[in-house]
């Protein structure tokens, strides 16, 4: 209700303009946001930036002053108000101006030009593009969308055989390192339709240019080279992949034009898939009882959202420019400004409001901004797609083991500086594979050189039903009553 007032408000004074008196956003001083605080706990940051300032911010990024969006209600107008808020970085008034310091780091992605940066009928275009090309993906009804299921399913399996051949039943290991990046690796080369394997350098790429690291623009550089190669390799010899139907949907597309579509893909596919999939299994591993509930339940796609709620990869979508002179919070925003709206202050101001019906009903998690909201939100093809992905990943995992648990307290574990991605740099774990587990199975039935037999990639095994961690949670959370 307050909402719709809101908005009315704005769009019965659509051009007024700031008040002179108002401060501007380079008049005020500014905290830097990007601290070894904020790595370590970027809720205590968001809590005080709003205790101080209210629902919108003014922080520092690495020297340049911007609007941090802290408050729900701000973030979803920000995120659906597509006449307001701009997403092409030639509507950022200190860029167009000059006044950017020099290979400012955040600014490399920014300047590959691709959908998620167009505005306006150009947007919708690409956006009709993305739905065509995805849907032979986006469920398993399609032959391209069933192999791609089986694939990821097969791949995990692969890797946590791979994992018992090197360490054994029991051991140690990196679920970031040794299981979510390659497994999103494979899906990507699978995906793309990537003639080589792709590999951790890329993923390393995307991590300096994501995180604004001193060599984001030369990394921007190499990931944009590959994808281009990879755009007019597909366009001589077409394939079943996301490429090569992109090109079918959009024939006009040049090489460099879908390079940089790929480009934002592969940021997707690899590291926010591979940070939801580990920041899902975080939540459980750590003990977070809602998010075990309802994976003892098998409701692996709730589990997903309660994990997302509690900590979103995209912990800071991408920046918003305003189009005119407008009021957020308690400032006056100068058209031309730059906004970053922020889905993890957003989902801890949801999550604060005990009385909101939203976070205890049945359908409450799903008002999470994880995927976005308005009109640049992930696509439904991409979500579809990327929530089978991550239940995937995620359920593989507690099917395979019979114990797990993190070799590191969960306020030491290493996480990435940065302002968009809430990405752990390993999560280590001690584990003991399930008696059922197909990892334990060699071919034939051998057992390998360490006493721990490597599965045939070509037959994934399900898991019993009740086996592995799974089912021990089951236990735990309902004492063997449901489903066992
Ligand atoms: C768990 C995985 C994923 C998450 C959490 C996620 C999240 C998001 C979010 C938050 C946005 C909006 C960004 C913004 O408004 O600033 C977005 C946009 C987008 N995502 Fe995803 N995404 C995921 C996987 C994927 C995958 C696998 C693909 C494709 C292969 C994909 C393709 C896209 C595209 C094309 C857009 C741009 C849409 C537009 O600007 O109109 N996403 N995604």
């Amino acid at each position: 209700m307050v909402h719709t007032v809101c908005v009315l408000v704005m769009e019965t004074h659509p051009f007024a303009a700031a008040p002179p008196d108002s401060p501007t956003l380079e008049s005020l001083p500014v905290e830097p946001l990007l601290t070894s605080e904020f790595d370590v706990d970027p809720g205590s940051v968001y809590e005080r930036l709003r205790s101080t300032y209210g629902p919108v911010a003014p922080v520092g990024l690495m020297g340049v002053p911007a609007w941090l969006v802290l408050d729900y209600r701000e973030v979803l107008e920000v995120l659906r108000n597509e006449s307001v808020w701009r997403r092409d970085v030639r509507h950022w008034r200190a860029r167009a101006e000059g006044r950017l310091p020099r290979d400012w780091p955040l600014l490399a992605g920014y300047e590959v030009r691709q959908t998620m940066f167009f505005d306006g009928e150009e947007h919708r275009t690409a956006r009709l593009n993305y739905h065509s090309a995805m849907r032979p993906f986006q469920d398993g009804h399609s032959p391209e969308g069933w192999e791609l299921r089986a694939s990821v399913a097969r791949y995990a399996d692969e890797l946590i055989a791979m994992l018992a051949a090197e360490s054994g039943t029991t051991g140690h290991a990196d679920l970031a390192a040794q299981y979510t990046r390659p497994l999103l690796l494979m899906v990507t080369t699978k995906l793309f339709g990537c003639p080589v394997e792709l590999g951790d350098e890329m993923v390393m790429d995307l991590w300096r240019m994501l995180d604004g690291g001193p060599d984001a623009g030369p990394a921007t550089g190499r990931v944009l080279g590959a994808m281009t190669r990879l755009a007019a390799h597909r366009r001589s010899r077409p394939g079943e992949d996301l490429t090569s139907y992109m090109l079918l949907s959009d024939p006009t597309l040049s090489d460099e034009q879908l390079g940089r579509e790929l480009f934002m893909n592969a940021v997707h596919l690899n590291d926010i898939t591979g940070n939801m999939v580990c920041n899902t299994l975080l939540e459980v591993l750590r003990g977070n009882a809602t998010v075990r509930r309802s994976l003892a339940s098998m409701q692996i796609g709730e589990t997903v959202n309660r994990a997302a709620l509690v900590n979103p990869p995209t912990a800071n979508l991408c920046f918003r420019f305003a189009g005119r002179d407008v009021r957020l919070g308690n400032f006056w925003i100068r058209a031309g400004d730059i906004v970053s709206p922020s889905v993890a202050a957003a989902h801890r101001d949801l999550l604060a409001a005990q009385s909101s019906h939203l976070v205890d009903s049945a359908i409450s998690t799903r008002a999470h901004l994880g995927w976005g909201a308005g009109p640049h939100q992930c696509p439904s093809a991409a979500r579809e797609l990327a929530g089978t992905i991550v239940a995937t990943a995620v359920g593989r995992v507690f099917d395979h083991f019979a114990r797990a648990e993190l070799t590191l307290p969960p306020d030491q574990l290493p996480w990435r500086s940065g302002l968009m991605v809430r990405g752990l740099r390993v999560l280590p774990v001690r584990y003991e594979l399930s008696a059922h587990s197909s990892a334990l199975r060699a071919p034939g039935g051998g057992r390998g050189d360490e006493g721990v037999a490597v599965a045939s990639p070509a037959s994934p095994v399900a898991s019993r039903p009740g086996s592995g961690l799974l089912g021990a949670l089951r236990r735990l959370m309902f004492g063997g009553r449901k489903g066992d």
